[in-house]
């Protein structure tokens, strides 16, 4: 879908539907409302008389007799409380009017800008919003398929500058094509989204967008010594990959920010083995990688002027005849011994290659992504991503990111103190820290390999997968983070 921006007073711009937000308790006789309202022979009135409609968010009404408007059909969205909306609402109101027109057969429609928030970030939030809303996890359907006929979404720009609405329109163009990207990624099932399949997706974007790409094999990881990657991808028949995506733009500065993400495509536990019950969400272990992907992707046609490089680990977590055991010690390419107590907690192990490598590579700060722990979930539910690090300044500047991009980041403590739960007998650490705080010492394990190096671990288990339909927003992978790194970056 196209996403355009038109000047025209909204009543003049030809189009399946118009979209306008109401807020709760807003007065339809004044202003924009008034004239809209008139125009429509006081349905909006009587709605809002009758008590059908009281711009709640999540309210809506659909118009058919829309009067003396261009606009075949009217939908009035609540927007909720004027006090509390942000472009987070925008985004959901944008999105949710993309997926239920979509729904209506609908090819055109506008949306009316009615906060004052800044036209240009208004305008990034709404693309978003509806090009996130459109994507959908039934690629591998062969009937039933969700139909599309969407062809463009207008920005009705109510006396807002042309070009500062399509800059807007261009960034969230931008994040969302790669937000999908990376879901795009996620969603392949395992048998598809190999390890050497995920490293070709990167070959594809340094192709398309200009990154400069090394992708480590198996041999060139056992020469760097990296025992601990190297052990989770020895009971798998798949080759394990180290994927590095460069982004240079000024060679000589010694700032290089690293977005490592967890790439294991698929996570059966291992000899540690999970129970089959739900075992095929799995495949979505690997969105922390494909997150990574996708900034990068963003990143590379947004062209901020600081170094970056993208690294992801990718893996399979199998049990078989060459798989390691528990009790198994690794050596990792810091050097530092682990014992592998548990073998399904892979994510921590091959990051910890990852992340030392990163540092090797010149990283000044890193930013992690993983679905790293079941117990994030426990603690955040699917609505805050827990954030973790060993640098304040770091951290709140990643927290600083995700307010701006509407994400809910919360942060976990990782006191000293913790360290005492992945002591181990038999060597320098080892790779599980026992029933309690197992979202902290999940991160504590990374922060043992990052050194003194800002880092910032995201724990994204929780939030990276949607399990239920949602007016904005699909089932299957939800892109998270993708904004809050874009904007950490990009500014
Ligand atoms: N990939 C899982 C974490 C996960 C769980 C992601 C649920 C998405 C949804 C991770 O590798 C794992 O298995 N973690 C273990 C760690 C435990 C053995 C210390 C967990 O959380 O149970
Ligand atoms: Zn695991
Ligand atoms: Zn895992």
């Amino acid at each position: 879908m196209e996403v355009k921006a038109d000047s025209r007073k909204y009543y003049e711009i030809e189009c399946d539907a118009l979209v306008v937000g109401v807020f709760e308790g807003e007065a339809h006789n004044e202003g924009v409302l008034a004239d809209l309202d008139k125009r429509i022979g006081g349905v909006l009135a009587s709605l809002v008389e009758n008590g059908e409609f009281a711009g709640k968010s999540s309210e809506s009404a659909y118009i058919h007799n829309t009067g003396e408007m261009k606009a075949r059909r009217l939908l009035l969205l609540g927007a909720g409380k004027r006090e509390d909306f942000t472009a987070e609402n925008v985004r959901k109101m944008a999105g949710t009017a993309a997926r239920s027109l979509r729904g209506k057969k609908a090819r055109t429609f506008a949306f009316l800008r009615r906060s004052d928030l800044a036209i240009s970030d208004s305008a990034q939030a709404a693309t978003e919003g509806a090009l996130w809303a459109l994507f959908d996890a039934d690629k591998y359907h062969t009937s039933d398929k969700t139909e599309n006929h969407l062809e463009a979404m207008i920005l009705a720009t109510d006396g807002g500058e042309l070009e500062t609405v399509k800059t807007g329109i261009e960034r969230g163009r931008i994040i969302a094509e790669a937000a999908n990207f990376g879901r795009e990624v996620i969603n392949e099932p395992s048998n598809v989204m190999t390890p050497t399949a995920l490293a070709q997706k990167a070959e594809d974007l340094a192709k398309d967008f200009g990154l400069e790409l090394d992708v480590l094999d198996e041999a060139r990881m056992k020469d760097l010594g990296m025992g601990s990657l190297l052990g989770v991808a020895q009971g798998s028949a798949e080759p394990a990959k180290m994927i590095v995506l460069r982004y240079t733009p000024k060679a000589d500065s010694e700032e290089t920010i690293a977005i490592v993400g967890k790439g294991v495509t698929f996570d059966t536990g291992g000899i540690s083995i999970k129970p089959a019950d739900g075992m095929e969400k799995m495949k979505y272990d690997m969105a922390g990688g494909a997150t990574t992907l996708a900034a990068m992707r963003a990143i590379a046609q947004l062209k901020p002027s600081v170094n970056v490089i993208g690294i992801v680990p990718a893996v399979e977590n199998m049990p078989g005849g060459r798989a390691q055991r528990p009790g198994d010690v690794v050596r990792a390419m810091t050097g530092k011994t682990i014992e592998v107590i548990n073998t399904d907690a892979e994510g921590r192990l091959i990051l910890a290659d990852a992340v030392a490598y990163a540092r090797k590579l010149g990283a000044t700060r890193i930013v992690d992504l993983a679905t790293l722990t079941g117990a994030v979930s426990i603690a955040l539910g699917d609505i805050y991503v827990a954030i973790l690090g060993n640098n304040q300044e770091w951290i709140d500047a990643v927290i600083a990111a995700a307010k701006k991009s509407g994400e809910k980041l919360w942060q976990l403590p990782l006191d000293k103190e913790y360290r005492e739960q992945i002591k181990s007998e038999i060597a320098d650490i080892k790779n599980i820290g026992g029933r309690k705080a197992g979202t902290i010492t999940g991160a504590y394990f990374i922060r043992e390999f990052v050194e003194d190096t800002p880092w910032a671990h995201l724990d994204i288990a929780g939030t990276a997968w949607n399990d239920s339909n949602k007016p904005h927003l699909s089932v299957g992978p939800t892109g998270v983070c993708v904004r809050t790194l874009v904007n950490l970056v990009c500014g």
